[in-house]
């Protein structure tokens, strides 16, 4: 009823374009439409300035696999004019986002903190829970403290909501990124979430047994001026954003013994490491913020930056660099360098801007690449034109991009000449 963008869009199509690996647009935008309970309501949310098209951009991803197929979709309040935060859309059979868990959650724009402000990202469990991570914000007012929100996806209903205390977060903290270890699947209780602080420089521990968290400061949480400039498809912008993209290894990485979390800050070209034994020890943080600045490493070095990344269970790590626009892989037990980040897709149009990315397991038991790019050069010069396709959410078979192997391999991004790093000297 209130569609608004060409049914063809939205149809699900193959690339065939740049390579065999078989990836796939679930569904694309040239900007994000919501159902609303009512025409009355969505009338009201334009005209009071809570619906604004071109203040709207996808982020996030997360794919809720049961009988039928709920793919959810973030988009934080970076101002005012979006009417809903966190939204699902099924497969192709609805066009627009149905607001999560309900219009009226994200409906006060700020003024009811029961509800959702702002979500970034989200993530899974494995124990049919999303936790969403809500950054209390929308722009740069703080207007409740930041939460983390979990929700049973099988009743949809709120199961444990837990509020950062002010002594998390700083005036300038942004809540991105939720990363969950789970030492207990299928129960759940003793699960850990890792929190990126994107603008406040800082990760913060949720241990969800103890019911508390901890903040954790560090140099390599912070960005580096001269990763600072993004280049995306021909456009740049400057954004000195920290601590972003953060996943677990699966194995203990080469020449270490134990598990880490790996993590990068988006305005860097370095990947790094920090074992889960240290960051997970409260005592040690509630004593000193800055404890242990050693046991943060530089594990490698990619020469460019990139957005979100993922791993999957052979402990091959995802992720988009910026140039070349494509899907390159790492296999995490060897080191993390040029020669050794393979590439696995390349779209110079549908990836402009991987913010989002999971790996997800389907109903057969493969595990899936999903992702979200958003033209975020356009958002962040404001010249998104709403008559060109601007969102998109991308999924391929892991099996299929790297070729039916159990390891990353693909042509090295060291061989790619049509590279050309910001600043070769400096990492
Ligand atoms: C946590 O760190 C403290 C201080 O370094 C140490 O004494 C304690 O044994 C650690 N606890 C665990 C469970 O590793
Ligand atoms: C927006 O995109 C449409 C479709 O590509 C194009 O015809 C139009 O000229 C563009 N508008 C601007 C202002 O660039
Ligand atoms: C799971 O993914 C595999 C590989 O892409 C595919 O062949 C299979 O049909 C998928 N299963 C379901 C239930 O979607
Ligand atoms: C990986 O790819 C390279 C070529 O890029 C090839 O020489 C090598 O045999 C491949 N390794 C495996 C294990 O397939």
């Amino acid at each position: 009823m209130y569609l608004k963008i060409p049914l063809t869009l939205s149809i699900l199509l193959i690339l065939t374009s740049n390579t065999e690996a078989n990836v796939q647009i679930f569904k694309q935008w040239q900007q994000m439409d919501y159902y609303f309970p009512s025409p009355a309501i969505r009338q009201q949310a334009i005209n009071s300035g809570n619906y604004v098209p071109e203040n709207i951009i996808p982020i996030d991803v997360s794919v809720d696999y049961r009988d039928t197929t709920r793919v959810f979709i973030t988009m934080p309040r970076f101002t005012t004019g979006v009417p809903a935060s966190l939204g699902y859309t099924k497969s192709s059979s609805t066009y627009s986002i149905i607001p999560y868990p309900s219009y009226d959650w994200h409906s006060s724009h700020g003024k009811n903190c029961e509800g959702i402000t702002s979500v970034f990202r989200v993530a899974y469990d494995g124990c049919n829970q999303m936790w969403v991570l809500d950054t209390g914000k929308i722009g740069d007012i703080q207007y409740c403290q930041p939460q983390l929100l979990i929700f049973n996806l099988i009743t949809d209903k709120l199961v444990k909501r837990y509020r950062f205390n002010r002594n998390m977060y700083v005036d300038t903290s942004l809540f991105v990124t939720p990363i969950l270890d789970v030492a207990d699947p299928g129960r759940c209780t003793k699960v850990k979430a890792y929190i990126a602080d994107v603008t406040g420089f800082g990760l913060v521990v949720y241990d969800l047994e103890y019911n508390k968290a901890w903040r954790i400061n560090n140099k390599l949480l912070y960005p580096y001026p001269n990763y600072g400039k993004f280049t995306i498809a021909g456009e740049s912008f400057d954004l000195m954003d920290g601590l972003l993209a953060m996943t677990i290894t699966k194995a203990p990485l080469r020449q270490d013994t134990e598990r880490s979390l790996l993590f990068h800050a988006l305005a860097s070209a370095t990947e790094n490491s920090v074992p889960l034994r240290i960051i997970n020890n409260a005592t040690i943080w509630e004593n000193d913020a800055n404890a242990m600045p050693d046991e943060f490493k530089v594990i490698g070095t990619r020469g460019i930056q990139t957005g979100a990344q993922a791993m999957d269970k052979n402990g091959n790590l995802f992720f988009v660099l910026l140039n070349p626009l494509a899907i390159v892989c790492w296999d995490s037990s060897t080191s993390y360098k040029t020669d050794n980040i393979k590439i696995l897709y390349r779209n110079d149009e549908t990836l402009q801007f991987a913010s989002g990315m999971k790996v997800v397991t389907n109903l057969s038991g493969e595990e899936e690449l999903w992702l979200v790019t958003n033209r975020l050069q356009k958002y962040m010069s404001g010249s998104t034109n709403l008559s060109e396709t601007n969102f998109r959410i991308l999924v391929a078979s892991i099996r299929s991009l790297l070729n039916f192997k159990d390891k990353c391999n693909g042509s090295s991004l060291r061989n790619d000449q049509t590279i050309v790093f910001p600043d070769r000297n400096s990492i």
